[in-house]
């Protein structure tokens, strides 16, 4: 049974993240100005980790104006090799020495677009570990997979394969981020039942992998995330933030989720 052990949100237990994924927006000049302006709209707020995903090219300029902030740095990506002749590539060191503390990997784009695998995140996941840096994993099934009723099997294949081998510190510390495919840039919400159905899953699937780790580990919601939708995700005691894409890029509504986020 999915209700069958307690997973009420307790603040000691779990922080709640609220992550900004910028995918591919932003120059240098305006990922600066935009987390400038989000620093001040953001100053008052401890109760909830903040975090911004710039691309790669902006992740210096946006950390030398969030230094000192409550404002966290993340990568969207990394390769796994320390160095070499990988055209194109971004090792962890670079992303580290940037400013990051925090990584996505496995994003739905990148296993669509660029052959992401369950194989290949778990690679990404243990260089970002060895590296100091705190993995964001994403999962989630597509339309045609949950019209299949298959939803809570290409979850636990996602976690099973993405999160393998982790010492039961790395397991506490990663963070899942739960993202439909269809919900994602699509304006169509996951209900917060349809959320929290899946979240309490993956936490349960958790605990029978990493047993206490599963009281730790955040779990977002990803997919259409908006100032209006935002508490009502919130409140499921199985959510644990949001991994937002096109309600992060403007400080203003960024802001907000943020503050709507307890
Ligand atoms: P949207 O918030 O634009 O739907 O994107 C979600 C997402 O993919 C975050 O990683």
């Amino acid at each position: 049974d999915l209700h069958s052990f307690p997973t009420r949100r307790s603040s000691d237990l779990r922080t709640s993240l609220m992550a900004g994924n910028w995918k591919m927006n932003k120059t240098v000049e305006e990922a600066a100005g935009m987390v400038k302006a989000l620093k001040a709209a953001v100053a008052n707020v401890s109760d909830v980790e903040i975090l911004v995903c710039p691309a790669f090219t902006a992740l210096y300029a946006v950390n030398n104006e969030i230094k000192g902030s409550n404002i966290n740095l993340g990568a969207q990506n990394l390769f796994w090799e320390a160095k070499g002749a990988f055209t194109g590539e971004i090792s962890p060191a670079m992303i580290k020495e940037a400013g990051c503390s925090y990584v996505i990997i496995g994003h739905s784009e990148r296993r669509q677009y660029f052959s992401e695998t369950d194989e290949t995140v778990n690679k990404r996941v243990k260089a970002a570990f060895a590296n100091g840096l705190i993995p964001v994993v994403c999962v989630g099934e597509t339309l045609e997979e949950r019209e299949k009723d298959i939803t809570f099997k290409v979850i636990e294949t996602q976690i099973r394969g993405g999160l393998a081998g982790l010492s039961p510190e790395e397991a506490s510390s990663a963070v899942i981020a739960y993202e439909p495919v269809w919900a994602i840039g699509t304006g169509k919400t996951a209900t917060p039942d349809q959320a929290q159905q899946v979240h309490a899953f993956i936490r349960k699937l958790y605990r029978e992998i990493y047993a206490d780790a599963a009281g730790k580990v955040r779990i977002l919601y990803g997919g259409s995330v908006n100032p209006k939708n935002v508490s009502d995700l919130m409140k499921q005691p199985d959510i644990d933030g949001g991994l937002v894409g096109g309600a992060s890029l403007e400080a203003d509504s960024f802001a907000q989720l943020v503050k709507y986020s307890k």
